[in-house]
């Protein structure tokens, strides 16, 4: 573990300022309780470790106000830089926990569940979730999802915007998937896209907890922007 360690904090920073920290939880009482945070996503339970990587400028606020620098890093550029921060070493850490053989799955709930999470884990102000990976043995290397292809995202020396055509050519293959077909029957839908609007990211939630996390900002001392 600790060369997993290890490698999320080789990730690159801004002005490597290091402006994250990483939570593991390994107590099943605590888990109990981040589990309720997530949605009861079981997966938090069944992991032997719980990562929850923290948008942080509270270490690096509190080496300023020792060393006669004054800290300006209560908006929200700088929640952002320290978000990206936190992100960047999560994805190193998924990386090389894969490369170990160990299974990982993020958990977008942090977002969600924002304030609850700060509850669980006592993060004080200026300190933010914004991921959390579960890890673990995996029972069974799945096959590996879908992906649009490549050419889906790249984009050669400028925005190359989407027509119709190539809209309906880029998502042809995933519209075509078994999976697809199983996830219309099983919700009575027409598209694959509906799932996304009607049932998985749906605006109402969107909006809840969009204004649930500008709290969370707030309150966390990252909405100062005047
Ligand atoms: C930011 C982020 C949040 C995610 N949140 C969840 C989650 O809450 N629950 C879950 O089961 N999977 C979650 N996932 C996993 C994705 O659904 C998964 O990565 C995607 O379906 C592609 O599968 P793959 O990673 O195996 O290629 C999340 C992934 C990302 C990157």
């Amino acid at each position: 573990m600790n060369s997993i360690l290890e490698a999320a904090t080789r990730a690159s920073t801004t002005g490597n300022m290091q402006v994250y920290s990483i939570i593991v939880t390994s107590e099943q009482q605590i888990k109990e309780k981040l589990w309720e945070a997530h949605f009861r996503q079981n997966m938090v339970k069944q992991a032997p470790l719980v990562f929850t990587f923290c948008a942080d400028f509270n270490r690096f606020n509190k080496w300023c106000s020792f060393r006669e620098a004054i800290p300006g890093y209560d908006n929200f550029l700088s929640f952002m830089t320290a978000a990206i921060d936190a992100l960047l070493a999560a994805q190193n850490f998924a990386v090389a926990a894969e490369s170990f053989g160990l299974g990982i799955c993020y958990l977008g709930t942090t977002t969600y569940n924002a304030e609850k999470i700060i509850d669980i884990l006592n993060l004080p102000g200026s300190v933010v979730p914004v991921t959390t990976l579960v890890v673990g043995y995996p029972e069974e290397v799945p096959e590996l999802t879908d992906r649009l292809p490549v050419e889906a995202v790249v984009h050669m020396e400028s925005y190359q915007d989407y027509s119709r055509e190539s809209i309906d050519r880029l998502y042809a293959e995933k519209e075509a998937l078994t999976l697809t077909a199983k996830l219309l029957e099983e919700n009575q839908l027409k598209t694959l896209a509906q799932i996304f609007t009607q049932k998985r990211y749906t605006k109402k939630d969107n909006i809840t907890f969009t204004n649930k996390f500008l709290d969370v900002l707030r309150k966390q001392g990252f909405m100062n922007n005047e």
